[in-house]
C-alpha cells in the first residue's frame, strides 16, 4: 500500500474496495490480517474487538487483532468463534450472555458476528468481530464480513510453501 488510506466508519459499504487496496501485493497471511483487523476495527465504528484466530490442530488460536488481549486458544466446537469453525456456518450473536459457551474475553462485548474461513474445503480459521452494543451486527454487516473474509483467503498464499501462519 503506497497511500493513506480514507478510513470512514460513515461508510462501511466502502470496506471491501478498501481490503482489496491494503492487501494488494501482499501474500503473506499474518501481514494482511494484522492490516485487516485495524481496517475493520477503524472502518466499522461501534466495535470492541476485530481479529482472527487460526485452526491448529483441533484448536483455534489466536492470530493478529485490535482490541483488549483475548483468550489465546479456543477448542473447536467451543464459544461462538468455535462454533463458527466447527460448523463452517456464519455465526451472528445479538446477544453473547444468552450464547451458550460464549466466551468472554472483554466483558465489554455484548454482540458478536463470525465468519468462518476456507481455503477451498480447508479450514483456516475465523474471522471474529465483537460489539459492545447488542445487536450491532445485521445481515448487511454479515454480507460484508463474508466479503471481506473471501478477499482476504484469496489475497494469501496458504500453501505449504509460501509464507506460513506458524
Ligand atoms: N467470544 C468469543 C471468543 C473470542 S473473543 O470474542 C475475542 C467466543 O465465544 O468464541
Amino acid at each position: 500500500m503506497e497511500e493513506q488510506l480514507i478510513i470512514d466508519p460513515a461508510s462501511p459499504e466502502r470496506l471491501p474496495e478498501l481490503a482489496r487496496a491494503l492487501l494488494h501485493g501482499q501474500r503473506d497471511p499474518v501481514a494482511n490480517a494484522a492490516n485487516l483487523s485495524s481496517l475493520l476495527y477503524h472502518g466499522l465504528g461501534r466495535v470492541n474487538w476485530a481479529g482472527f484466530y487460526f485452526l491448529q490442530g483441533e484448536k483455534l488460536v489466536v492470530g493478529p487483532f485490535q482490541g483488549r488481549p483475548a483468550c489465546v486458544e479456543i477448542p473447536l466446537g467451543r464459544g461462538v468463534c468455535g462454533t463458527a469453525a466447527a460448523s463452517g456456518q456464519v455465526q451472528r450473536v445479538d446477544d453473547v450472555h444468552a450464547f451458550p459457551g460464549h466466551i468472554a474475553c472483554d466483558a465489554a462485548s455484548r454482540s458478536e458476528l463470525v465468519v468462518p474461513l476456507f481455503d477451498a474445503e480447508r479450514l483456516l480459521g475465523v474471522l471474529d468481530l465483537d460489539s459492545p452494543e447488542p445487536g450491532r451486527f445485521g445481515e448487511a454487516e454479515e454480507r460484508l464480513l463474508v466479503e471481506v473474509a473471501g478477499i482476504f483467503v484469496a489475497a494469501c498464499d496458504w500453501s505449504p510453501g509460501g509464507p506460513r501462519v506458524y
